[in-house]
């Protein structure tokens, strides 16, 4: 049977998932926009169930790994990319094996240090951190990262840095309501409670009951920029490409970098994939990102893409012809890395630039009929819960502005 017409046996507004809250693994961590869960289940069975022979799943912008875990319960090998450090350590903790009574052990040894009264830890610091943490609350991260750091096993200090991302989350004078780092006000950051022991304490609980401990999957999980990863992957060596990517260049749309780099500030690099000047400064993940700081000028033979670029004042056209051309040549490696008769699943939004809509949905079907590869279903759905809901504030001179309430899912098969 076609895919369009599997994918239309659906009502509608099936696919916005309306209600629906992240569920076991999918609730570990903290990472901004994130894929629906059950959305790429459904959409995955369906591929999969069509095509028996299936067996390897690429997300290049995979972010908390949502793809991944779903690819994964598919009996699929998964491979996921990202830029992002702390998307890496999500990933690579989501996908891998833990053994039960390691955990437990573990679970035994820090209790006890957590609350020890003549235990004795070293303070943690680095540029700016009074800034965004209270001095009590310095103190008892630290405690925190030093009982980390005597954990022998990697796996499970891997595990404790994202418990540890959570309480962090929640303690820092971060505002958190953007993905922007604003600091809370004064009032604010008096009233925070300081139980981060317990907070850890209850995190770890909780997180390690969603951890894999039956089937091995196996994941690959590479840290770095997609556009030179993805040199690595044979040509048609991957069944899907399931993945969201980014909206436009991430130091203006959503700040993967912004919102993680507090986490990245108290994890101990050694423990972490990736280069170690990216966290060298808040917003330098955000800069080197999909569109960030490559050197591109020219805009690639997408007639839409060129259409709304004229549309754009000056000022704002470099950014955007950066992140389009970054966008293609990304596109242009993965129909060379898909399989023949496999599929691309990829779910994105049209955010504004200088008030007008980037139609990203237009522009991608369009680099992908370019590549040759044939259109199965392209469908929008509501996007209902949100942490970033209707507005994001702070854009120079214009006020909140409304962010994006729809998305669209292209599906496009690649047949010769
Ligand atoms: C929309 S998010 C993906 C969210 C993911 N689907 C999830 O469910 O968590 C896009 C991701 O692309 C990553 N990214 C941006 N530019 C990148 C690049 N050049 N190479 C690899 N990853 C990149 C960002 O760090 C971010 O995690």
């Amino acid at each position: 049977m076609k895919i369009a017409d599997l994918v239309s046996k659906y009502e509608e507004n099936f696919w916005d998932f309306s209600g629906v809250k992240k569920e076991g693994i999918h609730k570990i961590g903290k990472y901004p926009a994130t894929m629906v869960a059950p959305m790429q289940y459904e959409l995955l069975s369906i591929l999969v169930s069509n095509n028996k022979s299936f067996r390897t799943l690429l997300d290049p912008f995979m972010g908390s790994g949502t793809s991944l875990i779903e690819g994964h319960n598919l009996d699929l090998n998964v491979f996921g990319i990202d830029i992002n450090p702390y998307a890496v350590l999500l990933g690579e903790v989501k996908t891998h094996r833990y053994n039960e009574d390691t955990l437990y052990e573990m679970n035994e040894r820090i209790t006890k240090k957590l609350y020890s009264s003549n235990y004795v830890y070293e303070i943690h610091d680095f540029p700016n951190i009074h800034k965004w943490f209270r001095e009590d609350i310095i103190k008892s991260l630290s405690k925190i990262r030093a009982i980390i750091l005597e954990e022998e096993n990697r796996w499970i200090r891997k595990f404790l840095w994202v418990c540890l991302s959570e309480v962090i989350y929640s303690h820092s004078n971060d505002r958190t309501s953007t993905f922007k780092l604003h600091i809370k006000p004064e009032k604010e950051i008096a009233a925070i409670r300081n139980n981060c022991l317990e907070v850890f304490e209850k995190t770890i609980k909780n997180n390690q009951e969603f951890l894999i401990k039956d089937t091995n999957p196996i994941a690959t999980i590479y840290s770095g920029d997609s556009s030179k990863v993805l040199k690595k992957f044979a040509d048609e060596s991957i069944d899907i490409i399931c993945t969201s990517p980014p909206y436009g260049d991430n130091a203006t749309t959503v700040t993967y970098g912004q919102a993680s780099i507090l986490f990245l500030k108290w994890i101990n690099f050694k423990d972490l994939l990736g280069d170690q000047n990216l966290i060298s400064n808040y917003s330098k993940i955000d800069s080197v990102s999909l569109g960030g700081n490559s050197s591109k000028n020219d805009l690639p033979n997408i007639k839409i893409a060129q259409k709304y670029i004229s549309r754009l004042s000056e000022s704002k056209r470099s950014k955007v012809i950066k992140f389009i051309s970054d966008y293609y040549d990304v596109t242009a490696q993965l129909a060379r890395i898909l399989s023949v008769g496999g599929y691309l699943l990829f779910t994105v939004g049209n955010r504004r630039v200088d008030g007008i809509v980037q139609p990203l949905d237009k522009i991608t079907k369009e680099i992908f009929l370019e590549m040759g590869l044939k259109e199965e279903k392209i469908f929008t759905r509501n996007i209902l819960s949100k942490k970033m809901p209707s507005k994001i504030s702070n854009v120079k001179n214009k006020g909140a502005v409304n962010s994006m309430n729809k998305e669209t899912i292209l599906i496009f098969k690649k047949e010769k």
